[in-house]
């Protein structure tokens, strides 16, 4: 099995002290932070945009895994990309043109992935892997943090997982919503190898290194 890497995700990070968080998920060993961008549209909640994308770069090194949680997301993504984005996802429901999409990020050399919400098949991905540097399944209704998983979005992580070894390219496969010390395990398992959490790392009673370290014990070696 290929080595893991743990997601932070800034959503459930304090922000009146974003920076001190940060700094602290890349002192504590996090591979990645991701950004949840949500428009109150695609999804219920409203978050942030791109002003805070361009901050949290001036205070890390770490790649910015960038969630766009937004209807149209072709009209925002050369905002995003300037705004210091490393990967940017997409959802597959908010994409008709999703090749067009997924090209249009690769052209602003920014890496791309897809998202895919819990009841959407993996058919309505399948014809996309050749294309993407990741698949980012929601092992949760996106929208908000500290929900809890849904076990039957699984079986998909191991479709992905088994589908993506036909590609020559690295594919990430990534999953989001709920995951934490009692789930990591379980859902790595089943082929997952980007972790993105949010309450069990900025939530976590110890603090942000201690959070991210339990994540990385209980995922097994
Ligand atoms: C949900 C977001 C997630 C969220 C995860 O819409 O896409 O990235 O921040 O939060 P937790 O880890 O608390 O479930
Ligand atoms: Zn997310």
């Amino acid at each position: 099995m290929t080595t893991i890497k743990i997601a932070p995700s800034i959503l459930a990070a304090d922000f009146t002290r974003l920076g001190e968080h940060v700094r602290e998920a890349e002192a504590g060993g996090a591979e990645l932070l991701h950004l949840d961008v949500m428009d109150g549209q695609f999804v219920p909640n409203i978050s942030f945009g791109p002003m805070v994308v361009e901050a949290v770069r001036r205070v890390t090194k770490l790649p910015l895994d960038v969630h766009l949680m937004i209807e149209k997301p072709e009209r925002y993504l050369d905002v995003f990309a300037k705004a210091g984005a490393t990967m940017m996802n997409v959802h597959v429901e908010t994409c008709p043109h999703l090749h067009r999409t997924i090209q249009q990020i690769k052209a602003l050399n920014v890496k791309a992935g897809v998202a895919i919400n819990p009841h959407t098949p993996f058919e309505m991905i399948r014809e996309i892997l050749g294309d993407v540097d990741r698949v980012l399944v929601m092992t949760v209704n996106p929208g908000f943090g500290g929900q809890k998983l849904i076990h039957s979005t699984l079986p998909k992580v191991r479709q992905i997982s088994e589908a993506i070894k036909q590609y020559k390219h690295e594919i990430e496969v990534g999953v989001d919503g709920g995951i934490d010390a009692q789930t990591i395990a379980e859902v790595r398992g089943y082929g997952a190898d980007v972790f993105i959490a949010g309450s069990s790392v900025f939530g976590y009673a110890g603090g942000v290194a201690a959070g991210i370290k339990a994540l990385r014990e209980k995922a097994g070696k």
